[in-house]
C-alpha cells in the first residue's frame, strides 16, 4: 500500500489537536511516529488523507475515534506488580497505620488495571491477616475508555500476571480452560474493591480524593515539562499530607510547587 503523504502542516495540526485534548507532546522528531501510528487507522476507515482524518478529529461529535487516536499514539503497556519495591513499600507503610484507618488509593493513569488490581491483592491479604481494616477502595482512572472497559471484565492474558505469587493466584485468580486458555480472571472479591472510571489528567479533576496513595507511573513521558508540573502538583493536591506518591523509576524527579520527599527511587512522600 502506497505510503500516505503527511505534509508539516497536517502533522502540526495532528500534534496541536492531541497537545489541546490530552496533554501529549509532540515534537518535529515524532513526525513518522504519528504517520506509521495512524496511516493504518486511516486506510482501515477507507480515508484517502490525513487531511480527512484531521477533520473527523476535529469534529467533536467524532469522540471515539479521537479517543482512538490517543490510543494508538500512546502506550498502555503495564503488568501486575510493575515495580515490586513499590508494593514493598506499600505493604511497610499501610503496616503502620492499623486496622482502624480507611484507606484510599488511587491509579491515576492506570491502563488496563494491573496496578489497581495488584494493589487490591495487596490490601486484601493485609486485611486477612488484620493489618488493614475492611475501609479501603481503589479509584482507577485513564483517559482510554477502550482500556477501561478492558480493565473492568478482569480478564487477562496469563504473562501479565507473571510477578503474581502462587498463592495470590490461587486466592484471586480463575485460571482459563478451552476456549479461555492461556486467560486469567480476577475473582470479584478483588474487583469489586476497585472503581473505574475515565479521567483525563490535563483537565481539572476537582473534588477528588483525598487520597492515602497516589500512583501516577508511567505517564508523564508523553507530557511536556509544564504539562508535568502542572499535573504533578494538581495529583499532589489529592494526597494527604504524609501521603506516598509513586512515578515510574525511569521518570526521575518531576519538578513541582508541592514539597515531596524522595523515600525509594520513584517513590515519595508529600511533606506533612
Ligand atoms: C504506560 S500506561 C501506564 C500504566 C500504569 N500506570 C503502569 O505504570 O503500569 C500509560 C497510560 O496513560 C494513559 N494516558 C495518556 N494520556 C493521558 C491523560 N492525559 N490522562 C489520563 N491518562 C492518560 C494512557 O491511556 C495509558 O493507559
Amino acid at each position: 500500500m502506497a505510503a500516505l503523504p503527511f505534509s508539516d502542516r497536517e502533522f502540526k495540526v495532528i500534534a496541536d489537536i492531541m497537545y489541546e485534548a490530552a496533554g501529549l507532546s509532540f515534537n518535529d522528531s515524532k513526525k513518522s511516529l504519528i504517520h506509521s501510528r495512524l496511516s493504518p487507522r486511516i486506510h482501515k476507515l477507507g480515508l484517502q488523507s490525513f487531511a480527512d482524518y484531521i477533520e473527523i478529529l476535529g469534529d467533536e461529535t467524532q469522540g471515539a475515534e479521537f479517543q482512538m487516536a490517543v490510543d494508538l499514539l500512546t502506550t498502555n503497556e503495564t503488568y501486575f506488580f510493575r515495580e515490586p519495591k513499590h508494593y514493598d513499600l506499600l505493604q511497610q507503610e499501610f503496616a503502620t497505620y492499623g486496622p482502624s484507618r480507611s484507606l484510599h488509593v488511587w491509579s491515576a493513569a492506570s491502563s488496563f488495571g494491573d496496578e489497581a488490581y495488584s494493589t487490591a491483592m495487596l490490601m486484601a491479604d493485609m486485611q486477612m491477616r488484620g493489618q488493614i481494616g475492611a475501609g479501603w477502595s481503589i479509584l482507577a482512572t485513564d483517559i482510554s475508555h477502550r482500556v477501561l472497559l478492558s480493565a473492568k471484565e478482569g480478564v487477562f492474558p496469563e504473562d501479565r500476571l507473571r510477578a503474581v505469587s502462587p498463592e495470590r493466584l490461587r486466592r484471586y485468580c480463575l485460571r482459563g480452560e478451552g476456549p479461555s486458555q492461556g486467560q486469567v480472571l480476577v475473582q470479584d472479591k478483588i474487583r469489586q474493591k476497585v472503581q473505574f472510571g475515565q479521567l483525563n489528567l490535563c483537565k481539572p479533576f476537582d473534588g477528588l480524593g483525598p487520597f492515602d496513595v497516589v500512583f501516577l507511573r508511567n505517564v508523564l513521558i508523553y507530557f511536556d515539562p509544564p504539562t508535568k508540573t502542572d499535573v504533578v502538583d494538581r495529583v499532589l493536591a489529592t494526597l494527604k499530607p504524609g501521603g506516598l506518591f509513586f512515578l515510574g523509576t525511569a521518570e526521575g524527579r518531576v519538578p513541582c510547587k508541592t514539597p515531596i520527599t524522595p523515600v525509594i527511587p520513584g517513590a515519595f512522600r508529600k511533606n506533612a
